[in-house]
């Protein structure tokens, strides 16, 4: 599994990247406007995070048709080689993909909810497929079974004959709220969590991690005073 931080924030990203496991970086709407974005800086934005992160980078479009969506798609991916256009999974959001996709740009499908969604992104040339997990749990269904199943649908099939360069298609776990979430995207097999930087830092805590550090360091004392 890989990680992706899902930030617009470039201390977050920074702090991310030091740690030397970071693969890429996810941004949406909501995330840009928490960090004060503007909107005439949108696309210095994304440049600046791709100077620090050289895996791809998600840039999402809030055009609702496709020509629309294409064209913001186009100025997007000509920001930096490693950004990834990232579109709502709706049908006008499907009609893009294809296009952008036989353009050579890589599209991350989001907003993704359910198995025919996904399938049907993937059919449409789509990189990356973002699956929703949290948002279900907060209407009180199961949001980690939702994305085995999407898992599980797009591993039955090899979709790579429609995306750029015949790539696989790879499923980034999203709307992750806790390190649970990664561990069971993990176990069923998603290739990518993309993660807030309040779970990643949860990922590397456990207790017994810091007790046992403790226990070190207190015995490493008696054998340098020894
Ligand atoms: C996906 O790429 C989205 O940016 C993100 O995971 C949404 O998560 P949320 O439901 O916590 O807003």
């Amino acid at each position: 599994m890989k990680f992706f931080l899902d930030t617009a924030d470039l201390d977050e990203i920074k702090e991310a990247a030091s740690w030397g496991a970071l693969a890429g970086v996810t941004t949406n709407p909501t995330l840009y406007s928490r960090i004060g974005g503007k909107l005439d800086d949108f696309h210095n934005h994304i440049a600046r995070i791709c100077e620090i992160v050289d895996g791809p980078v998600s840039a999402e479009s809030v055009a609702m048709t496709r020509d629309e969506i294409v064209r913001d798609g186009r100025e997007l991916a000509a920001i930096a080689p490693n950004v990834v256009v990232k579109i709502p999974t709706m049908v006008e959001g499907l009609a893009a993909c294809r296009t952008l996709a036989d353009e050579g740009i890589r599209v991350n499908m989001t907003l993704c909810f359910t198995v025919p969604q996904a399938i049907l992104a993937a059919r449409a040339g789509a990189r990356y497929i973002s699956p929703f997990v949290g948002r279900f749990d907060d209407i009180s269904e199961d949001g980690l079974s939702q994305l085995e199943n999407v898992v599980t649908a797009i591993n039955n099939y090899d979709y790579s004959e429609n995306t750029v360069n015949h790539e696989q298609v790879e499923i980034i776990a999203a709307s992750i709220r806790s390190a649970n979430h990664v561990t069971q995207a993990a176990l069923m097999g998603a290739d990518i969590a993309t993660v807030p930087f309040n779970v990643l830092k949860k990922m590397i805590q456990h207790p017994l991690t810091d007790r046992g550090l403790e226990s070190f360091l207190k015995d490493w004392e008696k054998v340098a005073n020894a």
